[in-house]
């Protein structure tokens, strides 16, 4: 997820209008920034890797000159956050510019085609080849116009984009497009501009139009022309007048940030789906020859760990030791060896007690791979392999769609090890797969459909003075992360452990009213899940069940229940049942006045050991 915008202004220059622009989309990506502005028929460029200030300082983002410019900030998925893959990215005549949102799945084999007819690739990202396979459409039909060769080029990329072009030969309009990545168009008598979300325009008009998928924008002064690019059909669409603050413009339109990242998961899920096969194999490879693999992380992303040690050994029959970063090396630190693999886990890939399990685990000759939200942080430098999950940033402090993403990766690295081992059946392997490619879809209607119901339940339990979140299996996973998300930002007690265990202790807590949230999947462990929730029901525990739709027998059961949809495989069960206990954390703060997006005593990244 990175920002993008753009203007042509009537009078002043572009470039200090592009910077403040960038500045408010910096909460979209804040690894590298660049500025293509045009003048007198010439193209200027700055760009750098670092946040906006830190560039400014060096660059001066605002002397470049020229009324018509694009300009980026970047989240990186592909390529390190260095000068040489921030945007804009040229062609090889250095007259068309790029600038990207999005990512592009068959870049490598685009990238492979023009470097055989001769183009040279300065980066690493999927973005540059926008630019050279404009160039060799112009170069192709010298009588095509810049928006006729953006329409040829687009009709031959995978994935999704925002795109905005410039060049050199036709310095009176900017070329934009839409595939999947937002893009808004904003008007007022004396500029049009472009940009990825609104918090970027509204300074500037509130005066907006918004692009649809599919869609093409010519951009000359004062003037926006839409094209859709299937069949270049005119499309005509009136500015709609946005009454938002810019504070509500950032959170597009939702209260807090987490609220906004909860709805973002279907998105983070299908950039989960587009990873770079190769580097899903080749952890699945190492995977595959580890002699004993430890999952090492905190907090949610220990959680994660959890739930990926049931995918790996239930569909790869890989047994894994998920281990809490902050015991590893007073745990296993003087065992791990040259035959240990440890995969570290962590959005930030920066928490300190992951990274020094990892120093330990490399001193002592393991392997360590990771995956982390973060390309270009400390544990993307310490790792053998890595993946880079592709979630965006992360504002609030509550992690949510990190989490998710963090579980289909983990997913399709199973899948592929379970395939590379010969553990599963074609025909498994095939509706897992298909599963996963529906878990945007399945999540969106979780979200659409249960997020009232979770309001309710959170006001009926608002004054509750404590939790437990019991699950069976790779449930238990979910129910701790539920019990994380209600600590941490409505600041309730809640205890979590497998429902087995209830019988063992635990119970002797529960006492009439006392509110217990079970997490049941229609999976291998719901005849015993149910004896857990009777055994809870007989001592008057309130029963807030996490169930599969239409479930009448836990409905049955529960006074409170929020139903995810039905054929959800167990090993994926916890991308969507944790849903709706993300909500009710989230609605437990707002309903207790808390701001769910800076909980107390909490950071968003923990370098603290
Ligand atoms: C989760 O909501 C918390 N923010 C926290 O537990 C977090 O998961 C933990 O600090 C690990 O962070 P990381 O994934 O960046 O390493």
């Amino acid at each position: 997820m990175c920002g993008i915008f753009g203007c042509i202004l009537k009078e002043e220059n572009a470039a200090p209008v592009i910077h403040a622009a960038l500045k408010r989309l910096e909460y979209r990506g804040y690894d590298s920034v660049g500025e293509a502005t045009l003048h007198n028929g010439q193209l200027f460029i700055k760009k750098d890797q670092g946040k906006i200030d830190e560039v400014h300082k060096i660059h001066n983002l605002d002397d470049l000159p020229g009324n018509i410019g694009i300009g980026h900030t970047r989240w990186a998925t592909h390529g390190a956050p260095l000068q040489v893959n921030a945007h804009p990215h040229v062609d090889c005549t250095g007259q068309i510019a790029v600038v990207h949102n999005g990512i592009i799945e068959n870049f490598a084999e685009l990238k492979q085609e023009l470097e055989n007819r001769g183009h040279e690739f300065k980066s690493k990202t999927d973005t540059e080849v926008i630019a050279h396979l404009i160039e060799r459409a112009l170069e192709a039909n010298p009588s095509l116009g810049l928006a006729d060769a953006v329409l040829d080029t687009v009709k031959k990329l995978e994935g999704s984009y925002a795109i905005a072009v410039i060049s050199a030969k036709e310095p009176d309009k900017v070329v934009c497009a839409r595939h999947e990545s937002p893009l808004v168009v904003g008007v007022n008598e004396n500029a049009v501009y472009f940009a990825s979300d609104l918090p970027a325009v509204l300074p500037l008009t509130n005066k907006a139009v918004i692009v649809d998928d599919g869609e093409l924008v010519i951009l000359t002064l004062g003037q926006y022309q839409i094209k859709k690019i299937a069949d270049s059909s005119l499309v005509s669409r009136e500015p709609k007048l946005i009454d938002w603050a810019p504070e509500m413009a950032v959170k597009q339109g939702y209260p807090h940030f987490m609220l906004k990242e909860i709805h973002e998961q279907p998105e983070c899920l299908r950039n989960t789906l587009r990873l770079q096969e190769h580097y899903l194999d080749l952890m699945a490879t190492f995977l595959d020859r580890a002699r004993e693999v430890y999952l090492v992380a905190c907090g949610t992303s220990y959680h994660a760990c959890l739930a990926a040690s049931y995918m790996l050994s239930k569909l790869a029959f890989l047994p894994t030791y998920p281990v809490i970063a902050s015991e590893f090396i007073e745990q296993h630190g003087k065992s791990v060896n040259i035959d240990s693999t440890i995969l570290a886990v962590s959005q930030s890939g920066e928490t300190t007690d992951t990274l020094a399990s990892v120093q330990v685990a490399r001193q002592r000759a393991a392997t360590v791979l990771g995956l982390t939200n973060a390309i270009g942080s400390t544990l993307t430098r310490v790792s053998r392999v890595y993946i880079g999950q592709q979630s965006g940033p992360e504002i609030g402090v509550a992690a949510t769609k990190t989490f998710t993403s963090q579980l289909s990766v983990m997913a399709q690295v199973a899948l592929r090890l379970a395939k590379k081992r010969g553990k599963v059946s074609q025909d498994e392997m095939d509706y897992l797969a298909e599963r996963l490619n529906k878990m945007p879809d399945t999540v969106d209607t979780i979200v659409r459909t249960q997020e009232e119901k979770m309001k309710q339940v959170a006001k009926k339990y608002k004054d509750a003075k404590i939790f437990f979140f019991l699950g069976r299996g790779i449930s238990t996973a979910t129910a701790y992360e539920g019990r994380l998300k209600l600590m941490e930002i409505a600041y309730v007690p809640a205890i979590a452990f497998p429902a087995g265990e209830s019988k063992h202790g635990p119970i002797s807590l529960v006492e009439p009213g006392f509110p217990v949230v079970f997490v049941c999947p229609k999976d291998e462990t719901r005849k015993t899940l149910i004896g857990n929730i009777m055994e809870m029901k007989a001592r008057g525990a309130s029963i807030i069940a996490v169930m599969e739709e239409g479930d009448e027998e836990i409905k049955r059961l529960a006074d409170d229940y929020v139903e995810v949809p039905k054929g959800i495989p167990d090993v994926l069960s916890p991308i969507s049942y944790v849903i709706p206990l993300q909500l009710f954390a989230y609605y437990m703060a707002v309903e207790r006045g808390f701001n769910p997006d800076t909980p107390r005593n909490l950071a968003k990244s923990v370098t603290v050991k």
